[in-house]
């Protein structure tokens, strides 16, 4: 089995910190898969979009969902199909191999290319699965007993797993892995995110959604605090909406863009009447200290 080590440098329309860029590197060089964790909307699955697009290399997804078993990454032997030619076909159903569809860490290892495979929201699935892919990362290959045939990887693929955090993942699989965690972006950080996206906005504009949205971050009692992608939409919104930066600074419009629980709404409203009752004038202090 072949092992690359590239460097991974960044994307242009991905901002990496020097800590995230120094954490895919040491993976990569020492074949472990990259288990990033932090909030939802802190770029972890473009992260594995950004690797494969900095690197050349192809992206292979394996989406994971509360059903998701590892077995189904690996490959499914179609038995069904298998009787129903049997009975209905005209071809031969001794040769077992026709029936055995590759998952998505069987194309991986079967890929004739280096690739990065992403295993997204790891944390979806029940706690077993994990630690009943541990030795096929290890190894970077599985048997199937109904050929006979070992798969394994021609090149060992760059492996980047996402979690929310939702659950604690098994100790025995924490140990293969390096591990990450995306801090919220500090607001010097964001601007540039928020560039990369919207490259033609207005830096004043910029600048006042970004004191709303840090400071409505900074409110005790959210259900659900506002994230990076919303802060896109809302940046986008505001555009749209030709929201004027007195307006941003008075009402936070749009709220619906930014806060999706009724409670919240509820929360920051009275925040809102309370500072504009006091006639605070700026938020700035919230972002910039
Ligand atoms: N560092 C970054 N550079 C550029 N864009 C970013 C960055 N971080 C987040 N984004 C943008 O924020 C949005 C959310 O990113 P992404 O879907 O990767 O987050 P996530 O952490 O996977 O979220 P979730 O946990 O909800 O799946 C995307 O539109 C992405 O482009
Ligand atoms: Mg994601």
């Amino acid at each position: 089995m072949q092992v690359e080590v590239r460097e991974f440098k960044g994307t242009a329309n991905y901002i990496v910190s020097e800590d995230l860029r120094n954490s895919v590197n040491v993976s990569t060089a020492l074949g472990r898969p990259l288990l990033i964790k932090g909030e939802p909307g802190t770029g972890k699955t473009m992260l594995a979009r950004s690797i494969a697009e900095g690197l050349g290399l192809d992206l292979i997804i394996w989406n994971i969902k509360s059903t998701t078993k590892a077995q189904d990454g690996l490959y499914v032997y179609d038995t069904v199909q298998r009787l129903y030619d049997s009975q209905f076909g005209d071809h031969n159903v001794s040769d077992i191999s026709q029936y055995i569809k590759m998952g998505k860490l069987g194309e991986a290892f079967l890929s004739d290319k280096h690739i990065v495979l992403l295993i997204d929201e790891i944390d979806k699935a029940d706690l077993e699965f994990p630690n009943d892919l541990l030795w096929e990362l290890d190894m970077m290959s599985f048997y199937i007993p109904e050929t006979g045939v070992t798969v394994t990887a021609k090149h060992r693929p760059i492996v980047i797993i996402t979690s929310n955090a939702e659950k604690e993942l098994p100790d025995a699989f924490l140990r293969r892995c390096i591990f990450h965690y995306i801090n919220f972006p500090e607001p010097e950080m964001m601007a540039r995110i928020i560039n990369v996206h919207h490259p033609k906005l207005e830096d004043k504009l910029i600048r006042e959604a970004m004191e709303a949205f840090y400071w409505i971050r900074s409110l005790s009692g959210l259900q659900k605090r506002p994230s990076t992608s919303e802060l896109l939409d809302w940046v986008q919104a505001l555009t749209v909406g030709g929201v004027s930066l007195e307006k941003i600074r008075k009402e936070v419009p749009l709220l619906g863009v930014l806060i999706k629980k009724n409670q919240d709404f509820d929360v920051i409203l009275s925040r809102l009447n309370t500072q504009n009752a006091n006639k605070t004038k700026t938020r700035s202090h919230i972002l910039w200290g």
